[in-house]
This record gives C-alpha cells, structure tokens and sequence, in this order.
C-alpha cells in the first residue's frame, strides 16, 4: 500500500500519450492498488496513471454506486451519445474547476485487475469520470475542452498565480 505523488500541471508526462499494457502482472496490480490508495487519500474519484507518472493506459475510479474501486486496463471507449455541461475539476490542476462539455453515457470496453475483459455501459457522473480519465491517457487535460476564452482565462491565471496546491477538494476532482 502506497500513496503515490500526484503530478501537476506543467509536468509534461500530463501531454504524453500512455502506452497499452501488455499482460495485467502482479507489478500492474501492485501500480492499481497504489492508484486507488492514492485517488482515496486525495478526496478524488478518479485517477489515471499518467497523474502517478506512469505512462501506461491504466484508470482506477471509483464506483458510481458504492460498490468500491475499479480498475480499468487499456480502456477504450467503443460507443457514447448525448452531450451535458457539468463542473469538472482536476486533482493535477488544483484549484481550477470550469464546466465542459463530454458525452451523457458512454460504452467502454476493458480488462479488469485479473486480465479479464469487462464491458461498462454508463450515464452521468461515471461516464463523466471515465471521459476524463480516458483524456488524461491521450495526454488531454480538461482545461483543454474549454472555450477558447475561458481556456485562455485559466491558463493566465495558472501563468500569474500558480496552482493552489492548498486548494480545497472537491468531489469532482478527477
Ligand atoms: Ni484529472
């Protein structure tokens, strides 16, 4: 059990499109555990390796319905419809929370922490965190579905004042 050191805004490993697993080992297990330490410890519902600093198409979130955490293994997102604007947050962006725009449900397929193939097929707020983390593994940050205006707004105010790194949490920070 370990928590991990999430990585911020600025650190380019954020930008990196991670790489597909190749066999779920006991080493990946081992790197999920410690994802789900961490997502808990940081008051997040979602975590993607990328935001530990490993570069592999891994996602850990947290169930919709209190069923406990997932582990999700090279997800892919092979369907999705609808549109709805929510807040979002970032546990690498602290801080900062901006609405955006990302499908109502989505179908992903996956393995899970044994290797096996799952299919998910999810509205809402899960679907909404699955979008996020799939982002994170294509080295997509939320702030890059903004507006341009608003875009710009909040990287000026990143530029000039820094992330706050003592920011509250929130239940949306992904
Ligand atoms: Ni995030």
């Amino acid at each position: 059990m370990a928590v991990l050191t999430v990585r911020k805004y600025g650190d380019p490993i954020l930008r990196r499109r991670a790489e597909p697993v190749g066999e779920v080992t006991p080493e990946i297990r081992a790197i999920l555990r410690d994802m789900i330490d961490t997502m808990y410890r940081e008051v997040g519902v979602g975590l993607a390796a990328p935001q530990v600093g490993i570069s592999l198409r891994l996602m850990v979130v947290d169930d919709e319905k209190g069923r406990g955490p997932r582990a999700l293994v090279n997800p892919e997102i092979v369907d999705q419809g609808g549109r709805v604007v929510a807040e979002e947050g970032c546990l690498s962006i602290p801080g900062i929370f901006a609405p955006v725009a990302r499908a109502e449900w989505v179908r992903l397929e996956a393995q899970d922490e044994e290797g096996q193939p799952v299919t998910v097929e999810t509205k809402g707020l899960y679907a909404r965190v699955i979008q996020h983390e799939m982002d994170h593994l294509d080295g997509v940050l939320f702030i890059d579905r903004l507006d341009a205006v608003r875009r710009d707004r909040v990287k000026r105010a990143i530029k000039k004042e820094g992330l706050r790194e003592d920011a509250p949490h929130s239940a949306l920070a992904l």
